[in-house]
């Protein structure tokens, strides 16, 4: 199903569905996740039901997550230098908008210049509605939102931009170090092979830090990571009739000095065996097996100018965050 309105003044906002995820394509992944060799893994874009979008609301709030409130500063203060280094007309489209509370300063930014479009690109439907609740208030924005996957939304949105219009792309978060190892420069190839020669990317990307802060970050006292990351178990039991016992599984943050990420795990604490209904499989945990659910990749300055470079960008300008190492990267398409 897909459909498409125009926004007019302060009505609702407007969404376009393309479907992203079929019933189809979840039961396909849960299974082939679940028999990877020797690690079983499932894909973290499922933690975005309802109750996960929630839950990631409330993480970002948490005294250990520092990353949120660290764009949220580095956006407050420097928004109006941003969008100043971009010339004429401007289309903004957001990749995992989430709620899009810190997005706020680069819109209220743009409201100097022209009546601008705004694009939340998210997975997952009550994100994109808590986003337009957030954002609607800004007089100078028009909202069509796209639930979507990442780079189908944007494909729709670079489709519908006036030729004159630049546009400019937020991924921020760091929602990038979600990809792992190559793949996050696979996708940043993909998203810049959308995009027309002086468009940007602002990208927002966790720098390495002490280990003891990182694995605190995605293990708090609360244990709201944990909830979040189990909720996944519970997501795949009610939607594709599986038989996860939550009580069985604990959750797991760790460092992986090699990738300089940090991983997300369930681990299994007994020997068990779970049936997935819908994507017709059993598969069989060892007591203190892990399924794999998230990586949080947390880069260097040098590894992000590489990045910029083999994606095909220039990196414009940085703007750091000193209390909790975080950079927001304008990258210009060249
Ligand atoms: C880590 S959260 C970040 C949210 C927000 N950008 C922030 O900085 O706080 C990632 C967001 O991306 C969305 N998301 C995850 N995978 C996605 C995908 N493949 N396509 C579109 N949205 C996705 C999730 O629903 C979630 O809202």
């Amino acid at each position: 199903m897909c459909f498409a309105l125009k926004r007019e003044g302060n009505g609702p906002m407007l969404t376009t569905l393309i479907p992203a995820n079929t019933m189809n394509e979840f039961a396909l992944d849960v299974r082939r996740g679940l028999q990877k060799k020797p690690q079983k893994e499932l894909p973290s874009k499922y933690f975005y039901d309802a109750t996960g979008s929630a839950l990631f609301e409330v993480i970002s709030q948490l005294p250990e997550y520092g990353l949120t409130r660290a764009e949220e500063r580095l956006l407050s203060r420097h928004a109006k230098e941003i969008v100043d280094r971009l010339e004429g007309p401007v289309v903004v489209a957001e990749l995992g908008s989430g709620t899009g509370r810190k997005t706020r300063f680069v819109l209220e930014a743009l409201c100097g210049r022209q009546p601008t479009y705004y694009h939340p690109i998210e997975i997952s439907p009550s994100a994109l509605a808590a986003c337009e609740r957030e954002l609607r208030d800004i007089h100078c924005i028009s909202i069509v939102g796209f639930e979507s996957e990442y780079l189908n939304g944007l494909l729709e949105v670079a489709a519908r931009r006036e030729e004159a219009e630049q546009l400019l792309v937020l991924f921020l978060g760091s929602t990038i170090g979600n990809f792992d190892g190559d793949a996050s420069i696979a996708f940043l190839r993909r998203l810049r092979s959308i995009l027309r020669e002086g468009d940007a990317l602002l990208l927002g990307a966790d720098l390495l830090k002490p280990v003891e802060t990182l694995v605190r970050a995605y293990n708090d006292a609360l244990g709201v990571t944990g909830a979040f990351n189990r909720n996944l178990l519970l997501r795949i039991n009610r939607e594709l009739g599986a038989d996860f016992d939550l009580s069985q599984f604990e959750h797991l943050a760790i460092y992986n000095a090699e990738t300089h990420s940090v991983e997300m795990h369930l681990r299994s604490l007994k020997e068990q065996e779970v049936t997935i209904g819908m994507a017709g499989v059993t598969v069989s945990l060892r007591f203190g097996e892990t399924i794999w659910t998230e990586t949080s990749h947390k880069y260097s300055h040098a590894e992000l100018v590489r990045m910029a470079k083999e994606a095909g960008f220039r990196a414009e300008a940085q703007w750091v965050d000193r209390e909790w190492p975080f950079v927001d990267n304008l990258w210009i398409a060249q």
